[in-house]
């Protein structure tokens, strides 16, 4: 039929087909402060801060390092390691709670400074650190729906976790981007698409005005609606048939601070019929190798529970072949999802392969002195003139992409060393 429109209907990927995680990759500020130092700076027992809150070390950004740096650095070298190439991204989505503007998506930038295809669909999500979460969901719907086409999709979370100076959440702050290659055939861990329990309930635990750059916070509060959450969002995966083989060998938790992901472990146990001892002594084999990462870095909101998947793949990838995982998403506000994935078999060379805490070393600790300077410059960072011309002196740090400023029109600038 000459010149006329043909249709193609393109079947859903049959349920057998493994969807998942094929690499993941991670950008982390310059330098980070110690625990040890914050706490005595505000007059705090260490304690409270190491084992109270579970937190050791927390990532400070510097200007250039804004989330759209952290996710375009994360994304460039995720699709470096796998060898995949700007054209084979059919999907980008940006999920982050502490976008740049109020309209221009992460992902925008993201998509241009990586040069990803016209072709590619590219957007950003919110929903507090959920956000990155319903990036992935969607990726594995777009994916299982057949719309890739064979095509990858890039899931990138990023944020700046930030907390007023001297508050009760500062110890709790960080920064960083997890960037994750979704796809046929993963690499690193198979999900298991349409069978996650879903919850979601309006409630006022965190929220960040549009003026401000410090999240507040409910914190007491905040804690309760994240175990309500969870308890719900589990017994609706139960439900479903999510514990149908077996229970997860292994669970990431969201973790806005170590001590948060233990009273999950122990919550979702009791749904489980397991004591509090119980629960407390299956922590360090089932949970506390997603935690070294997120010690070390700190919360970073929509990327946190993709910190924690990848402290626990280069940890014990090879061990884990062939096991079950759980994931449990939490965004203020509230969304979460219990969900669960395979680690495939070969998962353990390949996390090997990705060097997933290289981009941790090196970093430089920050006196508690310099740290409190570069926070009372971040109100100004985002309106400071881009050198004209030529990047001058603000050269981003080698073989990154870095904000440099905004010009006349208020557009943001960054530049690559
Ligand atoms: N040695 C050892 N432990 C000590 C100690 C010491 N010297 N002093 C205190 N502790 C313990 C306390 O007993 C307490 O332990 P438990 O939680 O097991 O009872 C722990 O240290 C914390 O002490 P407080 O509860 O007194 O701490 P706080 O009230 O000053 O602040 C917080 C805790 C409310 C979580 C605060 O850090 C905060 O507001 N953080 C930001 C909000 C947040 O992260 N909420 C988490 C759920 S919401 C979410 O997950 C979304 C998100 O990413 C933000």
């Amino acid at each position: 039929m000459p010149g006329a429109l043909m249709f193609v209907h393109m079947l859903p990927l049959q349920s057998s087909t493994s969807i998942g995680i094929d690499t993941i990759a991670l950008a982390v500020p310059r330098a980070y402060i110690d625990l040890r130092d914050l706490a005595e700076a505000r007059g705090v027992p260490a304690g409270k801060y190491l084992q109270g809150l579970g937190v050791e070390q927390m990532a400070v950004a510097a200007p250039d390092e804004d989330p759209v740096a952290l996710a375009v650095n994360a994304a460039r070298r995720a699709l470096r390691l796998s060898g995949t190439r700007p054209t084979d991204i059919g999907l980008c989505i940006t999920g982050t709670e502490t976008a740049v503007d109020h309209s221009k998506p992460v992902a925008a930038f993201v998509h241009g400074l990586l040069g990803l295809s016209r072709a590619c669909r590219t957007f950003e999500t919110k929903h507090a650190c959920f956000g990155g979460t319903a990036g992935l969901l969607n990726a594995l719907d777009w994916i299982a729906s057949g719309s890739a086409r064979g095509r990858a999709a890039l899931v990138v979370c990023t944020d700046i976790a930030r907390y007023p100076i001297g508050s009760a959440g500062e110890p709790t702050q960080g920064a960083g981007a997890v960037a994750m290659i979704v796809r046929e055939q993963p690499r690193l861990v198979a999900l298991e698409v349409g069978a996650g329990g879903s919850f979601a309930s309006d409630v006022d635990d965190f929220w960040r005005p549009l003026d401000r750059k410090d999240a507040l916070v409910d914190g007491r509060f905040s804690v309760e609606c994240y175990l309500a959450a969870l308890a719900a969002a589990y017994v609706e995966w139960l439900r479903l048939g999510g514990a149908q083989g077996g229970l997860p060998a292994r669970t990431c938790y969201h973790v806005p601070y170590g001590k948060m992901a233990r009273k999950a472990h122990r919550q979702r146990k009791q749904l489980d019929g397991v004591s509090e001892e119980a629960a407390d002594a299956s922590f360090a084999v089932e949970v506390e190798p997603s935690l070294m990462l997120p010690a070390r870095v700190g919360n970073v909101y929509t990327g946190s529970l993709y910190l924690a998947l990848a402290s626990l793949l280069h940890l014990e990838a090879m061990v884990l072949e062939g096991e079950r995982v759980g994931l449990f998403s939490y965004g203020s506000g509230c969304s979460a999802e219990f969900f669960a994935g395979r680690v495939v078999a070969g998962a353990g060379a390949w996390a090997a392969e990705l060097g997933l805490d290289e981009p941790l070393r090196g970093r430089r600790r920050l006196s508690i002195v310099e740290y409190e300077a570069l926070r009372r410059g971040d109100a100004d960072v985002d309106r400071r003139p881009a050198p004209a011309g030529e990047v001058g002196g603000r050269r981003p740090a080698e073989g990154l992409v870095g904000f440099l400023g905004v010009d006349a029109g208020e557009r943001r600038v960054y530049g690559a060393a």
